[in-house]
């Protein structure tokens, strides 16, 4: 099994570079197939659910060249429009490609897509505006099939501002007839890139960052160079990493605006931040106190992708907390691994009751989704001994190299080999 050894041992000190955002290169990448010709991506993380987005590109058609950071994607000559149920099925964001397909080829087939298992994930949003923008969906056994004559632009009313819909409504509507409103969107920074890069590609996307989108069809789209921007969900994890362990570190790279939130919450937790340009220097003096209640939101509010991670931080805060999960439902699967460390965590229903305690002790741990797997990587570094933690592979989908990371900030951790 892929394991990560992790010695407890104080307070993290150093330098981290973040790298680029998963959650904008996916749908940026899945956006490629609506242009002909070679588009440039620059900043793409090492990940593996990039790997996975590259193989069902791959699997259509496209022809990819990578280069370091860079990613090149010639989506000219398209062949195929049914993906991989492998690939499918072991990441849910292959359902971003769906619109995509649709808009180029007319038609798209995939089985229903995988992921974390974080509770219920389904897809009825997204088929709710693909079918009302023009596409006709009929289900077999496992998987889907779609079949559009053209995308026809109309005023679509979203009944949640699910982050992964709202991208689908838009890379449907960039390309269709006429004008697409979309209401009630995800505001998340991730689509503004998204909007940004088709934008640059010559689509019509108006009232980027906002809960509506209008979006004037084009004829086509053209290859365009984008600089992806960096994961704000991981500088993150290294803000409540040094939280938790009272450290002093620099946050290299971050993507200081898109992080209010979660600067909020580390800095009631008593975190002292000092914002630079691009830089976050984080020094967390005391243990730290508890906040009352968090509540994860869609954005601007908390993120549920930092949830884990402040519930280790909350663990070995000084007094009571409550964390309360409004978007996915079985996020909360860390809490038996971090009792079995000695912290004190409850849950009833979407909320989870933390009183924090002096210390941890270490364990043999086995990571059961991305974040959560990070968050456990954090408790083994907060906790007395050695820890283990089992099932690695869910954190390379979203961490470059956690452990690359935390030596950077001098912690003593090692991927077993
Ligand atoms: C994206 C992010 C993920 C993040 C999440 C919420 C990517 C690749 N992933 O996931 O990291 O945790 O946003 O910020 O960007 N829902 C439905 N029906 C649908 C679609 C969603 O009920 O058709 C529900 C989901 O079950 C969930 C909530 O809406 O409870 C939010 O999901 P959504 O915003 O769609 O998340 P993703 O796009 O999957």
């Amino acid at each position: 099994m892929d394991v990560i050894h992790v010695e407890g041992n104080g307070p993290l000190q150093g330098e981290v570079t973040i790298q680029g955002s998963k959650n904008a290169v996916l749908p940026i990448l899945a956006a490629t197939i609506l242009i002909e010709g070679v588009c440039c991506l620059k900043n793409c993380p090492h990940i593996s659910d990039v790997e996975c987005m590259l193989n069902l590109l791959e699997s259509v058609g496209c022809r990819i060249c990578r280069d370091k950071d860079s990613l090149k994607v010639d989506a000219s000559n398209l062949k195929e429009t049914r993906l991989p149920k492998e690939l499918v099925s072991s990441m849910r964001s292959s359902i971003i490609l769906l619109a995509p397909l649709l808009s180029r080829c007319k038609e798209a087939t995939l089985n229903y897509p995988g992921g974390c298992v974080i509770g219920e994930r389904p897809i009825d949003i997204h088929l709710y505006l693909l079918k009302k923008l023009g596409a006709v969906f009929t289900s077999e056994e496992d998987f889907l099939k779609g079949r559009l004559k053209d995308f026809s632009g109309t005023t679509v009313h979203l009944t949640f501002p699910s982050v992964g819909a709202t991208e689908n409504g838009i890379l449907a509507g960039v390309l269709a007839k006429g004008r697409t409103v979309l209401m009630n969107c995800a505001k998340e920074p991730e689509v503004r890139q998204l909007c940004q890069f088709l934008n640059s590609a010559g689509a019509k996307i108006d009232g980027i960052g906002t809960e509506c989108l209008t979006i004037e069809g084009v004829e086509r789209l053209y290859p365009v160079t984008y600089t992806i921007e960096a994961d704000r969900i991981v500088a993150g994890t290294y803000l409540f990493s040094a939280v938790a362990t009272r450290g002093r570190i620099g946050i290299l790279n971050a993507p200081i605006a898109d992080m209010e939130a979660a600067i909020a919450v580390a800095r009631q937790m008593g975190c002292r931040i000092f914002e630079g340009s691009n830089c976050l220097e984080v020094w967390q003096p005391d243990r730290p106190t508890a906040v009352k209640k968090v509540k994860t939101m869609v954005y601007p509010g908390f993120p549920t992708d930092l949830q884990s991670v402040l519930l280790t931080t909350l663990s070995v805060s000084k007094g009571e907390s409550v964390v309360e999960e409004t978007i996915f439902s079985n996020r909360f699967k860390i809490v038996e691994e971090l009792s079995r460390m000695g912290a004190d965590i409850k849950t009833e229903g979407n909320c989870a009751y933390i009183c924090g305690k002096n210390n941890l002790h270490a364990a043999s741990l086995l990571a059961e989704d991305l974040r959560g797997g990070a968050a456990l990587v954090l408790a083994g570094i907060c906790a007395h001994g050695e820890s283990f933690i089992g099932n690695s592979h869910f954190i390379e989908r979203g961490y470059e190299d956690i452990c690359r990371d935390f030596r950077m900030l001098g912690a003593t951790i090692e991927k077993m080999r």
